[in-house]
């Protein structure tokens, strides 16, 4: 490595929102329309290392040891453009990004990925942020990542102001607070129909049902938050269904519809369903994907696990408990 190079590695958990974020009220500084609220998931895992290299004639992004393709790479270099206008670094930097799971196929890729980035390539630029002005950051690369700067359960802020200055997550309590487990049961590998950006921006401007959303986002919050001071499972999950269905109901009402789901998708949300009503505390909720995310606690996780791992179309499956803060990691991690 070149002596004036400036390097840093950092690892951010993806995350899966229960009350979703769907739809912005700025685009160009990617201000959510509404507030959500997530759990940061440790089985889900995106290491990054970037480097900041007088040698580089332009921005080179890497992810799982392949090179990124041409738009990816300018999402990067559009992202690392804010760095160095915030830093005064005037390098190129190569982004070196691993993910262990499926990238693009709505398993919040993009969450985890601009969390790692906006730690490491800050770090490496000189640049040290605290976690909110991070998480600030973070959101110029993907809304969702804004909640991967912390562990646990986390909320994201729709704030009022133009400038973005109150847009922003918070932790809203650690992940040691409440054990609760969850299953990513993978029905498809295929990256995604439709990215969130230009679903989103679809949505907004042709659900007749989108003006609703935005109004009733703020009660699903409160709600949210209060499952989660009270411990009540069953109110948390309902709730996260509610806003997950609520969220497709909107893609689906969209001219043209964007149908996030396929079959294996469908028969899941039947089979929650079925072990619910045989005692099994069991919620799913689903992004802008096939996926589907069973939220359980750890006396259920394993009978939940055999039921699913045998079943047709399910692909693979993950498990995972609540994961920690974004963190800087040695080279060799
Ligand atoms: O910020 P993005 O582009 O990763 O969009 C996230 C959208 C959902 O994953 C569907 C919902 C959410 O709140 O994470």
């Amino acid at each position: 490595m070149n002596p004036q190079s400036k390097t840093a590695k950092a690892v951010a958990c993806a995350n899966i929102a229960l009350i979703k974020y769907w739809g912005k009220r700025d685009i160009a500084l990617n201000l959510p329309a509404v507030g959500s609220i997530s759990l940061t998931l440790e089985a889900l895992k995106t290491k990054t290392r970037a480097t900041f290299d007088p040698n580089l004639d332009k921005d080179y992004l890497i992810i799982n040891d392949q090179q990124g393709s041409e738009s990816q790479r300018k999402r990067i270099e559009k992202f690392l453009d804010i760095i160095r206008e915030k830093s005064g670094i005037r390098l190129f930097a190569e982004v070196k990004s691993d993910n262990n799971f499926p990238t693009g196929a709505g398993l919040a890729s993009s969450a985890s990925a601009f969390a790692a980035l906006s730690l490491a390539a800050t770090h490496a630029s000189g640049l040290e942020l605290n976690k909110k002005d991070l998480s600030g950051l973070s959101r110029r690369g993907s809304g969702s990542a804004t909640r991967s700067i912390y562990g646990g359960f986390v909320e994201m802020k729709k704030g009022k102001d133009a400038s973005g200055k109150e847009d922003f997550a918070i932790q809203l309590a650690s992940q040691d607070y409440w054990d609760l487990r969850l299953l990513i049961l993978i029905t498809s590998k295929d990256e995604k129909k439709m990215g969130s950006t230009k679903a989103m921006n679809l949505t907004a401007k042709t659900s007749p049902y989108y003006q609703e959303w935005v109004k009733s986002s703020g009660k699903d919050l409160d709600e949210m938050r209060k499952a989660i001071r009270e411990k009540d499972f069953e109110k948390l999950g309902d709730l996260a269904e509610y806003s997950a269905m609520k969220m497709h109901a909107l893609t689906l009402s969209s001219r043209p519809p964007v149908l996030y789901w396929n079959s294996t998708t469908l028969e899941l949300i039947e089979q929650v369903r079925a072990l619910r009503n045989n005692g099994i505390p069991a919620y799913f909720t689903i992004d802008a994907g096939p996926q589907v995310k069973v939220i359980s606690l750890p006396d259920h996780i394993n009978t939940l696990k055999s039921h699913f791992e045998s079943f047709p179309g399910v692909e693979n499956i993950m498990e995972s408990k609540l994961g920690p803060d974004v963190e800087l990691i040695g080279d060799d991690n």
